[in-house]
């Protein structure tokens, strides 16, 4: 079933393109990869695919009864956004927000999804915590933690694994690729291509327009794969 569809995007700012000439398809139960150098356009297409911001030209649609209150989006990092100074908790609860409307307070509900998402990502005895105290790997998960809660169905993640050593990179691989065994659509923007050769069950690459787009397998074939693995493969043995 084809959740989210996009033909002939044009994606950018105030008129001037950033991507263009992009179309692709994601189905329910998909692990997207996003791959692209800095600056080729990833976290534009997240913020497009979140209608944070409208495109240039093309189209966005949400299909097979996908409404966009239930995608849940972790933002990428910026060292200003480690530093909040909030409760694990709160920063959990604040998930549920755009489900609210303007109800100004949290239902019993909406407090018992935020618990319950913190002990399936492991983190619930952090609940009380300061979140700028914690950890850059604990930090991730609580924002992922946030973003089940509002995801009933996909979730878009921006980066999720930068900033966090090797053992935490791969942790956080394995609960979102656990997430999306359990039924979640999933779609990373990610720099780790051993990490998407590894999950992955598609793979979008940009380099301000698609350079590939499609199942894993064919990307690990394809040239542009082949090249993208050797080198990051030079860099491993470097
Ligand atoms: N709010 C904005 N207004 C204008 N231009 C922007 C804005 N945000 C990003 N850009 C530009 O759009 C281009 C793509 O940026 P984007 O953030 O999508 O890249 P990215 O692939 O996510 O890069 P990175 O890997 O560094 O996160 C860049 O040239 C960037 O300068
Ligand atoms: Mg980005």
């Amino acid at each position: 079933m084809t959740q989210l569809l996009c033909e002939d995007l044009v994606l950018g700012y105030e008129g001037q393109a950033v991507v263009n000439g992009l179309s692709f398809q994601v189905n329910q139960g998909d692990y997207l990869f996003i791959l692209g150098e800095n600056g080729s356009g990833k976290s534009t297409l997240i913020k497009t695919l979140l209608r944070l911001i409208p495109p240039l030209s093309g189209k966005v649609e949400l299909g097979g009864g996908l409404r966009a209150d239930q995608i849940g989006y972790l933002p990428q990092q910026t060292p200003a956004q480690r530093d909040f100074p909030a409760s694990v908790e709160e920063i959990v609860r604040s998930g549920c927000l755009n489900r609210m409307g303007r109800r100004p307070f949290y239902s019993r509900a909406e407090k018992a999804e935020a618990q319950a998402d913190l002990e399936r990502l492991g983190i619930a005895g952090l609940a009380r915590r300061c979140y700028r105290e914690l950890s850059g790997g604990q930090q991730q998960r609580v924002l992922l933690a946030r973003a089940l809660c509002a995801a009933q169905r996909v979730l878009l993640l921006d980066e999720p694994t930068s900033g966090l050593d090797p053992s935490a990179a791969r942790e956080m691989y394995e609960l979102i690729a656990r997430l999306n065994r359990e039924g979640l659509t999933v779609i990373t923007v990610s720099h780790d291509l051993p990490a998407a050769a590894r999950y992955a069950s598609h793979v979008l690459h940009l380099a301000h327009r698609p350079l590939f787009f499609g199942p894993r397998e064919a990307y690990l074939q394809s040239e542009v794969g082949r090249a993208c693995l050797a080198m990051a493969k030079g860099e491993e043995d470097a």
